[in-house]
């Protein structure tokens, strides 16, 4: 990927980006003041494409064919092919290290996931909420007791279940994940999907559903049918923080839960 190109896509993602230092032959010896900072539009003086190589160039040597056949490394910020190969304990060390996108930057924690790592049901979320990215656990607030009703309903504790989020980062505001954001994040959820191996993921709410199966569709459209994620089956419900708000909805999250239930029983 060509340089600038590069830049105003790390630019885009909330990334800041530095450019290396060029000599500034107007610079006295030693002044080291423009060893960094911010990107530089205008090029530095002796830098002028139109004005010829500067002095220094000089000591450059001329291009081998070793050195033009040398391609810039792509920035992948979560190598995907690499994070499919970790355990656990790699997995959440490398989500706390993660800044592959702007979220990083606003967090107080990454929200891993938390629960029976060999559940037969996973539940995905959106992503954490200020209560979560405070505890580092999803689904702690208001929308997280609900969740716990819900899943005690049916039988099941918080503790026999794995939840996990699209996102592992709060976005600000709790606004939604951004298509990008979900992108950096993916390959997180798709090891932890794989190290689980539920027999059943419950998706709750639109973003949970459409990021995992790659749907424009509402999630009233979406609940009651038949979905696959890598070959597990998805049941769509509506999200615990919508149901505080409609609760005269819960009875279709119920009839969600009932489809889950059949499928645990299967
Ligand atoms: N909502 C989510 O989708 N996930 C959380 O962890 C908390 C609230």
């Amino acid at each position: 990927m060509e340089n600038r190109l590069r830049r105003a896509y790390l630019e885009a993602m909330g990334i800041e980006c530095w450019v290396p230092r060029r000599p500034d032959s107007n610079a006295p010896a030693g002044d080291d003041t423009s060893a960094v900072g911010p990107p530089q539009e205008t090029p530095p003086a002796g830098m002028d494409a139109d004005a010829g190589p500067p002095d220094w160039m000089d000591e450059v040597p001329p291009p081998t064919e070793e050195w033009t056949s040398v391609e810039m490394p792509e920035i992948l910020p979560v190598a995907a092919d690499t994070v499919a190969t970790l355990d656990w304990l790699a997995l959440e060390h490398r989500v706390s290290q993660c800044t592959a996108c702007g979220l990083h930057a606003g967090r107080q924690n990454t929200v891993f996931g938390v629960g029976d790592r060999s559940a037969g049901v996973m539940v995905i979320g959106e992503a954490p909420g200020a209560e979560e990215d405070r505890q580092g656990e999803p689904f702690v607030g208001r929308a997280g007791q609900l969740l716990n009703a819900m899943l005690s309903a049916i039988g099941l504790q918080r503790e026999q279940v794995y939840i996990a989020n699209i996102l592992k980062c709060r976005p600000p505001g709790n606004r939604d994940p951004r298509p990008e954001e979900a992108l950096r994040c993916e390959p997180f959820l798709l090891r932890q999907v794989a190290l689980v191996r539920p027999r059943v993921i419950l998706a709750v709410g639109g973003v949970a559903a459409q990021n995992l199966l790659k749907s424009q569709e509402t999630v009233g459209r979406m609940r009651g049918r038949e979905f696959q994620f890598e070959g597990i089956p998805v049941v769509v419900s509506y999200h615990p923080a919508y149901l505080l708000r409609s609760p005269d909805q819960k009875a279709k999250a119920w009839q969600d839960l009932q489809r889950l239930v059949g499928i645990l029983k299967a």
